[in-house]
């Protein structure tokens, strides 16, 4: 039972928009490649709903819009009937437990390969600036990019369109909202940031320019499902698969101020001291800029832990936090937290190894549930 001890904050409610939360752990979008085919499979219903607490907020891995949005091996789709199907019975056994599920949807743009792209067709992308070779996080293997092909103009109504799609498709599918991914090198990513968008029409360019697509997928999404349902995360200071800005706290003010305009019902932001996914460094910016200037919740992620977790909250640095790693690793992660408990380390070696069991759904709990 959640309790509300000053010294605990994270386990205080909160409304988020419609949505009653019981507390302010959430789990973090995280990628499993255990999504044979791209279609989600039933060892997700165990994953998820492992993780779900009446009242918590979870979102899910990324989840591609369309066949053009993959780069790696089993992530699930909602671009068709198939993928809306397989993904229902995993909603609903999470809201058979109470808990609220948004769908993280996205593109990776150019971090793919043609043997991803629908008749060994190049990524697309806002460049045609390739990606150099990059080792994957099992520290042997080398992720191979076929250098992107530049999206026209007139083409870039169809990719807001896949993403409008898509939302769609998640409401059908039960999800409770969409969470655009706007984080980590990807699609909406490039754009945004001048080292990867070297484009000279309106797409590129200018702030206003190249915060045009990304604000038109977000006008989309909102009109589709409406803004009350809305995320979207983003990373403006990292420098993921190449991905960087000249000015990221010049873009992330710019672009949360532009976001206003839809009021979206939250904005996730990933720590600045977040270097890579994983990796985090010492750093001198802050996201408390942002959190003020934007009208919505604001969900911030990145290397916490339990106890400045509860600092973030109790200084108002953020409505919510997300954890990734130990989320992943600790499917009972706010009761430890509630209890103060040990954590369970976790497995890099199977983040991403596609077992539907090892590393997924069989890390111990604190005490067998009755
Ligand atoms: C295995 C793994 C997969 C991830 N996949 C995604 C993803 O699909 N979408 C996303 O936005 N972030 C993804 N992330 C980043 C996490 O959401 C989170 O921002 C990151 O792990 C840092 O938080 P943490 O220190 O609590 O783990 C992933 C992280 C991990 C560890």
């Amino acid at each position: 039972m959640a309790s509300e001890a000053p010294a605990n904050p994270l386990l205080k409610p909160y409304k988020l928009g419609k949505f009653n939360l019981s507390h302010r752990v959430v789990l973090a979008p995280m990628t499993r490649q255990r999504s044979y085919n791209n279609v989600p499979q039933p060892h997700a219903i165990l994953y998820y709903t492992q993780r779900t607490t009446k009242g918590g907020l979870l979102i899910t891995e990324t989840t591609g819009v369309s066949d053009t949005a993959q780069g790696y091996d089993y992530t699930p789709g909602i671009w068709t009937k198939e993928h809306v199907e397989a993904w229902k019975p995993i909603v609903n056994s999470v809201h058979d437990e109470g808990g609220i599920f948004f769908c993280q949807i996205g593109h990776v743009g150019r971090v793919s390969n043609s043997g991803f792209q629908p008749n060994g067709q190049a990524p697309i992308s806002c460049t045609d600036k390739g990606l150099a070779p990059h080792i994957k996080s099992n520290g042997i293997d080398v992720a191979q990019y076929t250098p992107p092909r530049k999206l026209r103009a007139d083409e870039i109504p169809r990719i807001v369109n896949d993403f409008r799609l898509a939302a769609r498709n998640a409401i059908e599918a039960g999800f409770d909202g969409v969470e655009i991914h706007g984080a980590h090198g990807y699609l909406v990513d490039q754009f945004l940031k001048d080292q990867v968008n070297d484009r000279t029409d309106e797409y590129g360019g200018s702030l206003e320019n190249r915060c045009r697509f990304p604000l038109e997928v977000v006008k989309a999404v909102a009109d589709e499902i409406g803004a009350e349902r809305l995320g979207i995360r983003l990373l403006p200071f990292a420098d993921n698969v190449e991905c960087w800005d000249s000015n990221p706290k010049e873009l992330a003010l710019y672009i949360v101020k532009s976001l206003n305009k839809y009021n979206i019902l939250y904005c996730h932001m990933v720590e600045p001291r977040m270097k890579t996914h994983w990796e985090k460094v010492e750093c001198l910016h802050s996201l408390d800029p942002m959190r003020k200037a934007f009208n919505g919740s604001f969900i911030i992620a990145g290397g916490f832990d339990r106890e400045d977790g509860n600092n973030a909250v109790a200084e108002d640095s953020a409505d919510l936090v997300a954890y990734g790693r130990w989320f992943l690793a600790n499917p009972d992660l706010l009761k430890r937290f509630e209890l103060d408990a040990p954590l369970n380390k976790y497995h890099r070696e199977t983040f991403y190894t596609s077992d539907p069991i090892v590393g997924y759904t069989d890390y111990p709990f604190l005490e067998v549930s009755s």
